[in-house]
């Protein structure tokens, strides 16, 4: 598990969140394949039913979180969250589209919605603006397990290089989330909850991400533990409003 104090950001209030994600957008990947070497139908049977899952997720429009955000600033008045979680959804379509551009040079069709995918979605209207947070950082600290496992199961150097576009990226978007749930006062009963999910989530995905976690370097439980660690960091964030 990576800490999150490793990223060295800083105090965290009055984080200029807009301004990062701004600069992060202007160093966005270039996927280009010259160097590529070509993957072997073994690898391609390994890597790509999970990634068409992850890029299906990573597709949202973002339109409820967006109208949800709105519904917060007009009553906060906090104008700079908006701004910020515009970026945020156009960072997230970015990562879809490196994994799109990916598949789509091995000829591998996007998926349209996945059972998770739905069911998460629908999680995510029953709470409003936490609710939302609550289930997408779920899904993000799972993708941090994942992203680290795909980029050791082959030696695409375009694969490595957009999984740690993806980390670097989710990290922060960690940070940002738990951040917001500081601002909205997190208290224990949603900590619970939040533990509830992860654990149901860590069950739910095993099945369809198990061949790549495994390649990956990660037993069941190993997934488990560093699931756990990162939604251990995320809720001393949303307590205490720092990465400690
Ligand atoms: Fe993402
Ligand atoms: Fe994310």
């Amino acid at each position: 598990m990576i800490h999150l104090s490793r990223l060295r950001m800083g105090r965290l209030e009055g984080y200029d969140w807009p301004a990062y994600f701004s600069r992060n957008a202007r160093r966005k990947l270039l996927v280009e394949f010259t160097a590529e070497t070509y993957l072997t139908e073994q690898e391609k049977a390994l890597i790509f039913p999970s990634m068409r899952m992850f890029q299906a997720g990573e597709a949202s429009d973002g339109k409820h979180l967006l109208e949800t955000a709105e519904r917060y600033v007009k009553k906060s008045g906090d104008e700079s969250y908006l701004e910020a979680i515009r970026w945020f959804v156009a960072e997230e379509n970015r990562h879809s589209d490196y994994l799109k551009k990916y598949m789509e040079y091995y000829g591998v069709r996007p998926e349209k919605t996945i059972w998770l995918d739905r069911w998460f979605r629908r999680l995510r209207k029953l709470g409003g603006l936490k609710g939302e947070i609550i289930v997408l950082t779920t899904a993000e600290m799972i993708a941090l397990s994942y992203y680290r496992a795909l980029s050791e199961c082959t030696d695409s150097q375009v694969l490595r290089r957009i999984c740690r576009q993806m980390l670097h990226d989710e990290l922060r978007h960690l940070v940002f989330q738990s951040c917001t749930l500081h601002k909205l006062k997190s208290n224990p009963v949603e900590e619970l909850l939040r533990i509830c999910l992860m654990q149901m989530t860590i069950w739910a995905v095993w099945p369809r991400l198990r061949k790549v976690l495994t390649v990956g370097g990660f037993s069941y439980w190993h997934f488990y533990r560093e699931s756990m660690g990162y939604l251990r960091q995320s809720i001393r964030i949303a307590g205490q409003g720092e990465i400690r």
